[in-house]
């Protein structure tokens, strides 16, 4: 069990002025990364011989329940854990448990997980049991052999498993695809069939320049506009009106009945409707995914027992989240636009 006492304190706090950045955005929905470990190393997302985090560094479960709450207690109503690889963090259902409370009190209208799937077997039930109702899975190709390419250390046998697990559960899915130029362009008709026939969302990925990982960026870049144009020559994409505030863009596909989606943060301009900020497993909140200023919430955190301090660095660093950013792959340098990976963020 987590010893949690002194955050059912933060609990009764309940109900303090909600989060409203300088632009009129409330800020309603968290990412956090419970770890920046992965049991993958996907190339567009890490090197191979990535150095983690010291223990010391990274926060306890207990310290993790008591920012997420801390955010929840004032206004954030969903709230998704994300890595690194959410699954390999040590404890993790004990912090689900314990945060699945705010769901109870009706405090929190969605807990999540965005995951790359290889533990799904093992946890689907008892994320369940904790009250999530749906959760991402990131694949990104059905072939085998493309797939352990990908991930290099992944298995697409274990993954698949895993969502059937989840699908028994009773967990609602929706797949994630980085598109690839080269690698698995070909393959969308088929992961979009595959994952609509199992009542599966899926929603396509631009590569995001974060990060160095050891080959160009420019090489795996897709825009998404071109595979849009590409799949409407086959299927017949309708609008539809669904947002969730973020940089996904929808569409129903006819023929199959499923729902499309685009994430493409390089062609298209998302933040005016931005409602999202991010923590990293050390604590530092990012107020924009595209940017580098961060608040250090981990030193108020550990400062004092007392949240004092942790709602004043909150406060302080909502009233700095931009207005925008301008995600650029430097052509002449072939450098990321960000020294971060996403997996220090975790998406
Ligand atoms: C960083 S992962 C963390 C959660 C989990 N390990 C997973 O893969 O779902 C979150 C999402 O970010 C995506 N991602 C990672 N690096 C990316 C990049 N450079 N550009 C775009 N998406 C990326 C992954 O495909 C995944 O869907
Ligand atoms: S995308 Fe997810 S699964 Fe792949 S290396 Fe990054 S954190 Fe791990």
């Amino acid at each position: 069990m987590l010893d949690v006492t002194q955050n059912l304190e933060l609990d009764r706090t309940f109900g303090r002025t909600e989060l409203v950045d300088p632009f009129g955005r409330a800020i309603s929905y968290l990412r956090v990364s419970v770890t920046d470990r992965c049991d993958f190393r996907c190339v567009y997302c890490m090197a191979e011989d990535m150095s983690f985090l010291p223990k010391a560094e990274v926060l306890s479960l207990e310290e993790l329940d008591r920012l997420c709450s801390a955010f929840v207690a004032r206004g954030v109503r969903k709230l998704r854990l994300t890595g690194g690889e959410p699954l390999v963090r040590r404890g993790i259902m004990t912090l689900v448990g314990s945060l699945s409370r705010h769901l109870r009190a009706g405090h929190l209208d969605e807990l999540t997980l965005t995951t790359n799937g290889s533990q799904l077997a093992k946890y689907a039930a008892d994320l369940k049991a904790a009250g999530m109702r749906r959760i991402n899975v990131s694949l990104d190709t059905l072939d085998p052999e493309k797939f352990r390419a990908i991930t290099r250390w992944g298995s697409l046998n274990q993954v698949l498993a895993g969502i059937d697990a989840a699908q028994s559960a009773g967990l609602k899915i929706k797949i994630n695809t980085v598109a690839l130029k080269g690698v698995n362009d070909d393959e969308f008709p088929r992961l979009i069939e595959w994952a609509h026939g199992r009542g599966m969302d899926l929603t396509l990925i631009e590569v995001m320049p974060l990060g160095e990982i050891g080959t160009g960026r420019l090489d795996q870049y897709l825009p998404l506009s071109l595979a849009r144009a590409r799949l409407a020559e086959r299927y017949r994409l309708d609008d539809i009106d669904y947002r969730t505030g973020g940089p996904a863009r929808y569409v129903r596909v006819a023929e199959t009945g499923g729902t499309l989606g685009f994430i493409t943060p390089m062609t298209h301009n998302f933040c005016e409707s931005c409602n999202r900020v991010r923590i990293t497993c050390t604590g530092t909140l990012f107020m924009c995914l595209g940017q580098e200023d961060a608040a250090d919430l981990r030193k108020p955190l550990r400062a004092s027992e007392a949240n004092d301090l942790l709602f004043g660095a909150i406060d302080e660093a909502i009233g700095r989240k931009p207005k925008g950013h301008d995600f650029v792959i430097d052509r002449r340098h072939r450098r990321p636009a960000l020294s971060r990976h996403m997996s220090v963020t975790g998406g």
